[in-house]
């Protein structure tokens, strides 16, 4: 192993994209750094900002929460209990100790006491698990943020999930999901703001930035992730990056600055749902639809 970029302590990390090796001290500069460029590239957030970091119990989620409060952002934890038997059980528990560790505010809510474990909800829904799982959490993610006065909602989608979503999106022609492929959905029509800070860093850099931060996080997946048809794709993008580094980063980038602009986006009508307020494009909202189709089996 080389030199460290920055010092003459012997590097334990090269990142072949950018040619460049770090220690331990200098990466975790070097992560904080790029970060809050990225941060203030795309006009994500500033000081004054209050943020709910969602964490699953991943090395993404952790770091992200971990990163921005180091970087003396107003932040705190939101832990979504999804009732995925043991899967779910390790990820609240690693969530509470690296929030108590730190001493930072983590909240946390059980979907089975508004809703039904996904495991249940799966029996009775024809759709796959991972989209109406990814329904309520995106509907939990915003009227949690707003009902507890925090204006912007921050995910941990890496620059492996960003590039490989963009590859599906382009492979099956989505041209609506590609318009809404962007670190930043601005707020307003109910929505609260939603960036995703990690789109530089791929799930290898997070981890080692986790390792570097004693950020203690779940490594399995979900169980119901197993078949998800992105896995496949995940793995083709990461032949060609072993290949030619750097082509994640570039690919996804340069989708943000050279088509992302010329997208224009048809805003659907949205107005609150007659039920719960959240914002819809029909009457009543697609969780409240779930939760009545529900009540009547449960
Ligand atoms: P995934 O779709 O599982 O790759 O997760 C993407 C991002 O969604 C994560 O980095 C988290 O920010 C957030 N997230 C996923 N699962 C949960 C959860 N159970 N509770 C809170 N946030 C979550
Ligand atoms: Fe939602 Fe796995 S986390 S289906
Ligand atoms: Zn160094
Ligand atoms: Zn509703």
């Amino acid at each position: 192993m080389k030199k460290c970029y920055k010092c003459e302590t012997k590097a334990l990390v090269y990142l072949p994209q950018y040619r460049i090796a770090f220690c331990k001290e200098h990466y975790i500069e070097w992560y904080l750094r790029r970060l809050q460029h990225t941060i203030d590239e795309f006009k994500m957030f500033k000081k004054e900002d209050k943020i709910l970091v969602a964490v699953s119990g991943g090395k993404d989620s952790l770091s992200l929460l971990d990163a921005l409060y180091k970087l003396g952002y107003e932040v705190a934890g939101f832990h979504i209990y999804l009732g995925i038997g043991d899967y779910s059980e390790k990820s609240r528990v690693v969530c509470e100790e690296f929030a108590k560790k730190r001493s930072l505010k983590l909240y946390i809510i059980d979907i089975s006491q508004y809703l039904a474990s996904i495991p249940k909800i799966d029996e009775l829904e024809k759709r796959p698990t991972c989209s109406f799982c990814g329904q309520i959490k995106r509907y939990y993610m915003n009227s949690f943020a707003k009902q507890n006065g925090y204006n912007v909602v921050a995910t941990g989608h890496n620059l492996d999930d960003e590039s490989t979503t963009l590859l599906l999106n382009i492979l099956n022609w989505n041209i609506e999901y590609l318009i809404r492929q962007k670190p930043v959905l601005s707020e307003g029509e109910g929505f609260v703001r939603k960036v995703k800070p990690l789109l530089k860093f791929t799930e290898k850099e997070n981890a080692i930035y986790a390792l570097f931060s004693d950020i203690n996080y779940i490594e399995e997946e979900c169980p119901f992730s197993k078949n998800a048809t992105s896995i496949h794709y995940k793995k083709i993008l990461s032949l060609i990056e072993e290949k030619s580094p750097g082509t994640k980063l570039r690919f996804y980038l340069d989708f943000l600055r050279k088509l992302q602009p010329h997208l224009k986006e048809e805003k659907p009508k949205f107005m609150a749902c007659t039920i719960c307020g959240e914002p819809t494009v029909s009457q009543v909202c697609s969780f409240c639809k779930l939760k009545e189709r529900l009540s009547k089996i449960l």
